[in-house]
């Protein structure tokens, strides 16, 4: 994808899965490989990533979990979402940086859509007029047994986060929901095993990543 003074742009990789899957491990470690190869990389997140977004997380993250509405939460994230593009993602592919952001779109669908009961179409809807076509050129969608996530988390965290509060069967619910997300969109999604060590882990992340966007 040239772009407009003949200038390379960048890519956007995003990683997906539930609760303690590895994501932000892999993104480090995925990171690291690419500016190895010489690349620029940006490294974000979601909710969150540029200083509106970052202020948007915080109404999403504080608080009781049933404060907002599957709908209310999800106009939330897209306008972080939204600004998060506009100010920080997009302005970094146009310089040619490869960006990894730790979620993004897919996460809406599997926590407000499948897990809150949010129509997919109503997500689709809001995702069409908040960000047109733009999408991630790869997505990586971790895939782990929920309860070998929730106890890498465990291990990590004191004070569980207010998604991890939610039973067993919510997690499962989500993982499945991220495995149809990717049957739905294979040209653009990974599943990713992430049983296995970090070095396993962020060895199949390296194959996919070096087969799809032909770096390596
Ligand atoms: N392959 C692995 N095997 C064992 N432990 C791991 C592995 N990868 C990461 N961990 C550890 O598990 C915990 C969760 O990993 P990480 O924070 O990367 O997951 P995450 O998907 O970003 O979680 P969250 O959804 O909560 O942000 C961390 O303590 C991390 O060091
Ligand atoms: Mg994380």
């Amino acid at each position: 994808m040239a772009g407009s003074k003949g200038r390379e742009f960048g890519r956007l990789i995003t990683l997906e899965g539930g609760e303690g899957a590895g994501k932000s491990t892999q993104a480090r470690r995925l990171a690291a490989s690419l500016k190895a190869k010489g690349l620029e990389v940006v490294m974000t997140r979601e909710p969150g990533g540029s200083p509106g977004a970052e202020d948007v997380r915080k109404l999403l993250v504080e608080g009781e979990p049933g404060r907002w509405s599957a709908l209310a939460e999800t106009l939330l994230l897209f306008a972080a979402r939204v600004d998060h593009v506009e100010r920080m993602i997009g302005p970094a592919l146009r310089a040619g940086s490869w960006v990894i952001c730790d979620r993004f779109t897919d996460s809406t669908y599997a926590y407000q859509g499948a897990a809150r009961g949010l129509a997919r179409e109503t997500i689709r809807r809001i995702e069409a007029v908040s960000l047109g076509d733009f999408k991630p050129h790869l997505t990586l969608i971790l895939d782990l047994p929920p309860q070998e996530g929730l106890a890498r988390a465990a291990l990590r965290d004191t004070t569980a986060s207010r998604f991890e509060q939610f039973d067993l069967a919510f997690h499962d619910t989500l993982r499945q929901a991220f495995l149809e997300l990717a049957r739905r969109a294979p040209e653009r999604c990974a599943v990713i095993d992430a049983v296995g060590s970090e070095d396993e882990v962020a060895h199949r992340i390296w194959t996919a990543v070096a087969a799809r966007l032909k770096v390596g």
